[in-house]
């Protein structure tokens, strides 16, 4: 049987640490409260020259991390012939980051798209992977998660319940067509637009002429909003669905899975889905307290991490699973 399988990944993350104690410097916060809250101890942000721009865009952090995954598969840049980008963040405003990934890596006009999913956007990128390969549109798709969230940040008191949570990075798997049973079994992908405002940017709008006014600007419209109790609820019950969900779909049970990759959105929301599917901790991967919360940088930059500790052997069941604004939910299984 024709699958999608995952042949080789990457990411790149700043060198920049930030610790909670540097935050704790600028705004009203405590390393303990955002330890206790979200299991971060640090994150990774761009550093900015004077002017205040990045050292590097999105896109160049996305090719640092496809290049990564394309060695890692043994294949060279031409042979992708199709970009998936998934970025709440992109660059500009349009065009997306997936056409500057085309041209910074030379990939000779495929194909490419990306995904504003936010944090459920990598599981959307694998499924979409999955479809472009089943169908014969591509025989090798690069799927890339990336965000700059540190320069959409109030950090100010005022943001001080988002600008904690949230860390730049990017990850990338190259996706390719095998014969076999290595490869994407089953993706479940969900959406309920009646929450889009309770965890969202809502400047620059297209609807507002200017699309980004100074008083959108004095009342911080243009930063994050998050209701996080909402979000918490919602996140710890869809999580925990999705999962059972697409076990059921590709007729396994949890026992089956060798390791969970859970969106690194909290450590609280990762150990209560934990407790409810009542595996070992050791079958959930973590990495929340380095990177904070990437969005849709976090599972494909988990991926590669599991994959550089040795934690995925051939033949292995993975569950890659996310939650995030929209709401947005969805998860993956996949056989390593
Ligand atoms: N440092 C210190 N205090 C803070 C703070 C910060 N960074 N941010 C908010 N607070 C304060 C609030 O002002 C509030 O104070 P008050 O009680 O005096 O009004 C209090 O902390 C809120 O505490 P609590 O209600 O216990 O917060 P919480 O348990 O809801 O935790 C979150 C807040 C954001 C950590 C939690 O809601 C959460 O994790 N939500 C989901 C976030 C998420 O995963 N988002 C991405 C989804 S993909």
């Amino acid at each position: 049987m024709l699958r999608a399988a995952i042949t080789g990944t990457g990411f790149w993350v700043p060198s920049r640490v930030v610790t909670n104690d540097d935050l704790a410097a600028r705004i009203d916060t405590s390393d303990a409260w955002i330890t206790e809250r979200s299991g971060i101890r640090e994150r990774r942000w761009l550093t900015r020259d004077a002017e205040g721009n990045t050292e590097i865009t999105g896109a160049e952090m996305g090719a640092h991390a496809a290049r990564e995954a394309i060695a890692a598969a043994g294949i060279a840049p031409g042979d992708v012939e199709q970009v998936i980008y998934a970025t709440l963040n992109p660059d500009v405003f349009f065009p997306g980051n997936g056409v500057f990934l085309e041209h910074l890596l030379g990939l000779g006009t495929a194909g490419a798209m990306d995904i504003r999913n936010q944090c459920t956007g990598f599981v959307y990128g694998l499924a979409a992977a999955d479809g472009f390969i089943r169908s014969g549109l591509a025989r090798t798709v690069l799927v890339v998660g990336g965000e700059i969230q540190s320069t959409a940040l109030d950090l100010t008191d005022r943001g001080r319940d988002v600008a904690v949570l949230f860390g730049d990075g990017a990850g990338a798997a190259v996706v390719q067509a095998r014969e076999g049973n290595r490869g994407i079994l089953a993706s479940v992908l969900h959406s309920q637009g009646r929450y889009a405002r309770e965890l969202f940017a809502e400047a620059p709008v297209a609807t507002a002429t200017g699309r980004i006014t100074p008083a959108m600007i004095a009342e911080g419209r243009h930063f994050p909003y998050m209701n996080g109790k909402l979000v918490f609820q919602h996140a710890t019950r869809r999580f925990a669905e999705a999962i059972a969900e697409v076990l059921r779909k590709g007729g396994v049970t949890p026992d089956d899975v060798a390791l969970f990759i859970p969106h690194q959105a909290n450590q609280r929301i990762t150990d209560a889905v934990t407790a409810r599917l009542g595996v070992q901790p050791e079958r959930v991967f973590s990495n929340i307290a380095r990177y904070g919360n990437t969005t849709a940088a976090s599972i494909p930059i988990a991926l590669a991490e599991a994959v550089r500790e040795g934690r995925l052997a051939s033949g292995d069941l993975v569950v890659t699973v996310a939650f995030g604004s929209g709401f947005t939910w969805g998860a993956n299984l996949i056989r390593w």
